[in-house]
């Protein structure tokens, strides 16, 4: 499938909200807020980065990027997520598309490492892992998963922005 990643533009804001709430309609582990997230961190300013993918013209995927706070104070930390592929358009690579480029664009711009709340049997397959050294309060600590484009994992617990208790 011809699939294009680009930056986020104005004209897609509503698209984007849709289809982040469609992609998670019937999803696992999900209180369906993500759409009001991503909402809040682009109001926020906190949106670092906003990717789309898109297809035949149509927005068909969507990945955030934004920073996030650890405590031992190291730098240049991001959290990935949300990430929304379009139902009809799952398990055609959209979604491994749109975390090559998120992570080519963390490297690309500094970035020591990411974090992420997912699937192991999924993520793994991006270089995370789950790692004892770093925490985020309240969730399992298998399904917490980062990685570091070269240095040393951090020791902490990690904050999201204020964004993620965004609820409409
Ligand atoms: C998770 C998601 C972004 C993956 O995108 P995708 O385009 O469907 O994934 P790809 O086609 O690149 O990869 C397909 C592979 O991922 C696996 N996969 C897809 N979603 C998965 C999930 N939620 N958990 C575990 N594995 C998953 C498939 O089984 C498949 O595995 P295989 O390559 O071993 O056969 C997409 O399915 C989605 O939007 N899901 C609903 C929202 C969601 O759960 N987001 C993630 C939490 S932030």
């Amino acid at each position: 499938m011809d699939t294009d990643i680009r930056y986020e533009i104005p004209g897609d804001v509503a698209d984007i909200h849709r289809l982040i709430e469609l992609a998670f309609r019937n999803a696992p582990h999900t209180d369906h807020t993500e759409q009001y997230i991503v909402q809040a961190l682009r109001a926020a300013g906190a949106l670092w980065a906003s990717l789309v993918a898109e297809s035949g013209g149509k927005l068909v995927g969507h990945v955030a990027l934004s920073p996030v706070q650890i405590s031992d104070a190291a730098p240049g930390w991001y959290g990935l997520g949300p990430i929304s592929v379009h139902p009809d358009y799952q398990g055609k690579a959209v979604g491994s598309r749109l975390m090559q480029c998120a992570l080519a664009e963390l490297e690309a711009r500094g970035a020591a490492g990411c974090v992420l709340l997912g699937d192991p049997g999924y993520y793994g397959r991006f270089g995370f892992k789950a790692q004892s050294r770093l925490v985020l309060p309240g969730v399992p600590s298998e399904y917490f998963l980062a990685r570091s484009f070269g240095g040393a994992i951090p020791q902490g617990s990690v904050q999201y922005h204020l964004a993620f208790t965004a609820r409409d």
